[in-house]
């Protein structure tokens, strides 16, 4: 595993790194990439050999599609049909964590393993400089799914990429991720606006723009999104939710000030954005120190406070 440091403050450096990793993509290779959300493991999304490798890395079922990467709206406009909503939602949004799910173009150069088979395609263009300088220098969509095998918290770190995928891999590192938690990913019925990730853009700043946004349906027989389905973000000690306090035996992850003793912390000052942050990480240091069981202390729904919440019960319920 090669993890290669790339800072866009050493310009002659971070070009030649990122030229190299555009080899790779090109070569049809995985290649691990920050962006303002999580690390994503990219490949090239018009490549069906190295999707297939992509599925394979993360012990990804396949029937599970991935969201592709573009540098900007005119890019996802040759790979989806955009309808007004969603052109309100991008103009807002992007560059940043937000992905569309919207139909695929006629002459959508993305291949079928991208969408798992499906009509529509997740589309996101991310803000992050590494992530747009690797899109531009490889000239093709980058698929990218979180990069660490399937189920485990996503990594918000070079060094969780290499725990988690282990050798084969090279990771671009560029210091913590700054959301640390996934993009907010939107489909549609028509032209309305359905939530089915909650995410780093918190629901609030999407509906002062597009008005409230439609639920998800988790009813198995029609599932709205694939990946709502699976297991997910599960550390590998028990985990207990919006808990007062730590029971016997339990390692208790805190928000806000806390008494206990060998507490961790989300955030001490109680900011959901500072949380979110830490979230994934605390869960991998949970495991690290051999905890058996884990309480969480109850996080605030508010802003990105959703999308902590979601990734906490479904890392929860994954184990029940
Ligand atoms: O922030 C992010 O979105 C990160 C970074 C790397 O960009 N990526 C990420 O990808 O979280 P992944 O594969 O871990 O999650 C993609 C989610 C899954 O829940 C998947 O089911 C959903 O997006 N999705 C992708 N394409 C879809 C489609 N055509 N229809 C419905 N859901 C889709
Ligand atoms: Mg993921």
């Amino acid at each position: 595993m090669a993890i290669v440091s790339v800072d866009p403050a050493h310009p002659s450096a971070f070009r030649a790194a990122i030229a190299a990793a555009a080899r790779e993509i090109a070569l049809g290779q995985l290649v691990a990439f920050p962006t303002e959300t999580v690390y994503g493991l990219g490949a090239d999304a018009t490549n069906g050999d190295a999707l297939a490798r992509l599925f394979e890395a993360k012990g990804r079922p396949r029937i599970n599609p991935l969201i592709v990467h573009v540098e900007n709206a005119k890019a996802a406009r040759k790979l989806v049909v955009f309808n007004p909503v969603a052109l309100k939602l991008a103009e807002a949004f992007w560059p940043g964590p937000l992905t569309l799910v919207l139909p695929k173009t006629a002459k959508c150069p993305v291949h079928d393993l991208a969408s798992a088979g499906l009509a529509t395609l997740g589309v996101r263009v991310p803000a992050h400089p590494v992530a747009q300088a690797l899109i531009l220098s490889a000239g093709v969509p980058i698929a990218a799914p979180s990069a660490n095998a399937s189920g485990e918290p996503s990594p918000t770190r070079a060094a969780h990429v290499a725990e988690s995928l282990g050798a084969g891999v090279t990771v671009l590192d560029a210091g913590p991720c700054n959301a640390g938690l996934e993009s907010t990913v939107i489909g549609f019925d028509g032209h309305t606006p359905i939530l089915l990730r909650p995410g780093a853009t918190p629901r609030s700043e999407i509906e002062a723009v597009v008005g409230k946004l439609a639920e998800a349906s988790d009813d198995a027989a029609k599932p709205s999104s694939p990946g709502r389905l699976l297991r997910h973000y599960a550390p590998h000690a028990r985990l207990r939710i919006n808990a007062a306090a730590p029971e016997d035996g339990e390692l208790f992850i805190a928000f806000g000030p806390t008494e206990v003793d060998g507490a961790l912390q989300l955030s001490e000052a109680g900011s959901t954005r500072e949380a979110a942050m830490n979230l994934f990480a605390l869960l991998r240091e949970a495991d690290k120190r051999g905890a058996k069981a884990v309480a969480v202390a109850p996080v605030p729904e508010d802003g990105i406070g959703e999308a902590i919440n979601d990734r906490l019960r479904r890392a929860a319920a994954a184990q029940a």
